[in-house]
């Protein structure tokens, strides 16, 4: 496991900083995005889409769990697992079927940890108690993720 610290200091940086990761990673990978509401999970989530895209395309998963996208033969998923119950839900709606068919980013995701394959990559957003525009993302990554292509450069 690796860990990584990033500063976003605005909205741009955190979504700057996204879609260059998007450029790295492939079907199968996934990120579970933690934070307070507010933290900036989502506008991570619209920076990652733009890399292929699809940054007009974006609404938010609050009410359907998971939004579908594709771009050529990548599929994106963009699931917000705030509201189940927990992870018996997660299998209900075939949770496990998104994980090797594409991208997934998983707002929430440590709710439903138990359904979730060992191997993830995990960012922690949190906010600055001194500036609004401030987001300190703390990012674990497992050894899988970095072994043939570095992620943050
Ligand atoms: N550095 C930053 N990174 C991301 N969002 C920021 C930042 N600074 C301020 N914001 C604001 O914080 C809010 C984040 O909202 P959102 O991404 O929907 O949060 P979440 O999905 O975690 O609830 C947006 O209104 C955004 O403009
Ligand atoms: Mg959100």
């Amino acid at each position: 496991m690796k860990h990584y610290k990033f500063v976003s200091n605005s909205e741009s940086d955190t979504k700057n900083f996204a879609k260059k990761l998007a450029s790295k990673l492939n079907t199968g990978d996934i990120i579970v995005l933690t934070g307070e509401l507010g933290s900036g999970k989502t506008k991570f989530t619209e920076g990652f889409l733009s890399y292929f895209g699809l940054e007009n395309e974006i609404s938010s998963p609050t009410f359907t769990i998971v939004n579908e996208y594709i771009k050529d033969n990548t599929n994106i998923y963009h699931f917000d697992v705030y509201r189940l119950e927990d992870s018996s839900e997660f299998y209900e709606i075939g949770g496990e079927e998104y994980f090797e068919n594409g991208i997934c980013l998983i707002e929430w995701g440590e709710l439903i940890e138990d359904a979730l394959p060992k191997n993830y990559i995990h960012i922690i957003f949190k906010k600055d108690n001194q500036n609004d525009n401030i987001r300190i993302l703390n990012i674990d990554v497992p050894d899988c993720y970095y072994s043939d292509k570095s992620l943050f450069y």
